[in-house]
């Protein structure tokens, strides 16, 4: 039987690495095996991909940004994701496909087309079973980003530029209401790990 692919989304300071650690522990209460990774990321190669992507002192055309993102998930996807899932096992990543859209569509102003010819090339029909998307206003966030000492060079970006990504988000979520579940993540820890069990109960009841 195949396994369950969830994704986390959100822009930086959104808080999304903490709300991950309170979905693995749901799981493993319901006795569920999964695997936890991360884009860009998750294999040798995607691990140095990502140091290059987030280093600052490297700067790159929005288009090689795109491609970098969406070669790690190639590789992502043939060693980590689709055979985990092929097992039966649960993978949970920390990105996928929907921050290149919010990221290199919506922050860095590429073309969503181009982005669609990508995601067709390296993953065909694959789409998360269930997407969180952790949404904060932009202020909030940058308040929690400020408080980083070496950001990296997506979080040093302006307040403009994760207006973007969050509206690219926003209207990922509207387009993919079957999928993507949106969460605010202003609101108490306590609400929000609540929503969070909310969301993942439907997949649950499928198991
Ligand atoms: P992030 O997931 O926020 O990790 P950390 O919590 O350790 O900072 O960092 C990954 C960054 O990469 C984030 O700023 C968003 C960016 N990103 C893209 O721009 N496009 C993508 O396709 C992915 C997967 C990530």
């Amino acid at each position: 039987m195949q396994g369950k692919f969830i994704t986390l989304e959100g822009i930086d300071g959104a808080g999304k690495t903490t709300q991950l650690a309170w979905l693995t522990e749901i799981l493993k209460n319901h006795g569920i095996d999964f695997v936890v990774t991360r884009e860009p990321g998750g294999t040798a190669l995607g691990e140095k991909l990502r140091l290059l992507l987030l280093d600052r002192s490297i700067s790159m055309h929005p288009e090689t940004e795109a491609l970098l993102m969406f070669a790690a998930r190639r590789e992502h996807l043939d060693q980590v994701i689709l055979p985990a899932l092929a097992e039966g096992q649960w993978v949970v990543s920390d990105r996928f496909t929907d921050a290149s859209f919010a990221y290199q569509g919506g922050g860095r102003k590429l073309e969503y087309s181009k982005l669609a010819v990508l995601e067709q090339w390296v993953q065909a029909d694959l789409q998360p079973d269930l997407t969180l998307y952790f949404d904060i206003p932009v202020e909030i966030a940058q308040q929690r980003i400020n408080q980083i000492k070496h950001a990296d060079r997506f979080e040093q970006e302006q307040f403009d530029f994760f207006q973007r990504v969050r509206q690219a988000y926003l209207q990922r979520v509207k387009q993919f209401p079957d999928r993507m579940y949106k969460i605010d993540s202003s609101q108490s820890l306590v609400e929000v790990k609540s929503a969070v069990e909310k969301a993942l109960r439907v997949l649950l009841k499928h198991d």
